[in-house]
């Protein structure tokens, strides 16, 4: 029976969460659910965002459904919410972050390295008050996360994209090396090197050109944002980090904990579901029914609308709408 750590979090997060745990109940697949603590109420509660008990759960299930972390009150504090999610994905080593954006004859499938570069190399101030980031890549860093790539580019159109700035960066020269090694094992697919600055370019002159992207962590966190916002923005982006096969991925929808309307039973499910529907795929291999929550999900808020989309519909009522499309 496959087990599914959920971390509802803060915020809206155990508003959308409860969305996400109905549909996984409805399905016949004998799924356990298994709520931890995490974020800030952990803090408060637990004096820590990630308690180890939450760890030791995420470590020995089959997948991690994460909903959203970060309370106001600890804006600015030592100890943040958000510093959990970070030991969270390094501790479970999910390297390959997966954002797909889907809209119209818009497909494709951003993959961004999640666990090196510059937000985890050093970082302070010299004695002069200079301020510095190092940005590092190790080539079996940039290996792991291409295979990934051209792993998911083979069950895809079989393009990918390499994203990098070669022209200037070293660790972007070892980028392409290392990428053009790998790709010698998938010689059925498609190999394009682009510069980060002309593909921030083309996805804006002609999204429908891209496939799957591979990305280092730094500009995949760009090029994903602005990629989400071609496809119904950040009230639909869902996310997927998976590391090592056999491993547990994280799936999570890419907003926040949205403090301006926690309580008010209003914030849209749908980033939720869709990363949901990650889960089912990604972390379960169940693509069936991952494309049937998909299209169930797409179809619900086509007339089931939040208020972020300009309708008056509560976070239930899309839940509702999704069950109901599924048949349930
Ligand atoms: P946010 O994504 O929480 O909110 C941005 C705007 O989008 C707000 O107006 C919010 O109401 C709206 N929004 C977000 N999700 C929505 C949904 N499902 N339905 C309807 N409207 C939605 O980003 P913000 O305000 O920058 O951050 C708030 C808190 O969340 C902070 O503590 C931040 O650190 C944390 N955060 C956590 C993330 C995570 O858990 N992965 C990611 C981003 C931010
Ligand atoms: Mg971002």
């Amino acid at each position: 029976m496959p087990r599914i750590v959920t971390l509802a979090g803060d915020g809206i997060g155990p508003e959308v969460m409860a969305e996400a745990e109905r549909v996984l109940r409805a399905l016949p697949l004998g799924l356990e659910l298994d709520p931890r603590p995490f974020g800030g109420g952990a803090i408060k509660t637990l004096g820590a965002a990630l308690p180890d008990e939450t760890l030791a759960a995420c470590k020995a299930c089959d997948a991690v459904l994460l909903a959203a972390v970060g309370l106001p009150e600890f804006d600015g504090k030592q100890v943040r919410p958000e510093l959990g999610l970070l030991t969270l994905r390094k501790e479970l080593g999910v390297y390959a972050n997966l954002r797909p954006a889907k809209s119209g004859k818009i497909d494709l499938l951003l993959v961004r390295e999640l666990i090196g570069g510059i937000y985890f190399g050093k970082r302070g101030r010299h004695e002069d008050g200079t301020a510095y980031d190092i940005l590092e890549y190790a080539a079996h860093e940039v290996e792991r996360v291409a295979r990934t790539a051209f792993e998911l580019a083979r069950t895809r159109r079989k393009k990918l994209h390499s994203v990098d700035k070669a022209n200037v960066l070293e660790t972007s020269r070892l980028w392409r090396e290392v990428v053009i090694e790998v790709a010698k094992d998938y010689p059925d697919v498609e190999l394009h090197h682009i510069y980060v600055d002309n593909c921030a370019l083309q996805l804006v002159l002609d999204t429908t050109q891209f496939d799957v992207m591979l990305t280092e962590n730094m500009f995949g966190d760009i090029l994903s944002d602005e990629a989400a916002g071609f496809c119904g923005g950040l009230g639909l982006a869902a996310s997927a980090s998976i590391g090592k096969p056999g491993t547990p991925g994280i799936f999570e929808p890419v907003h926040g904990s949205a403090p301006d309307i926690t309580g008010k039973g209003i914030a849209n499910p749908a980033a939720m579901l869709l990363s949901t529907s990650l889960l089912l795929a990604y972390g379960l291999g169940e693509h069936e029914w991952a494309r049937k929550l998909d299209a169930a999900v797409l179809h619900a808020i086509d007339t089931v609308k939040t208020p972020d989309q300009g309708g008056t519909a509560s976070t239930s009522d899309v839940g509702d709408a999704v069950l109901a499309a599924l048949g349930f």
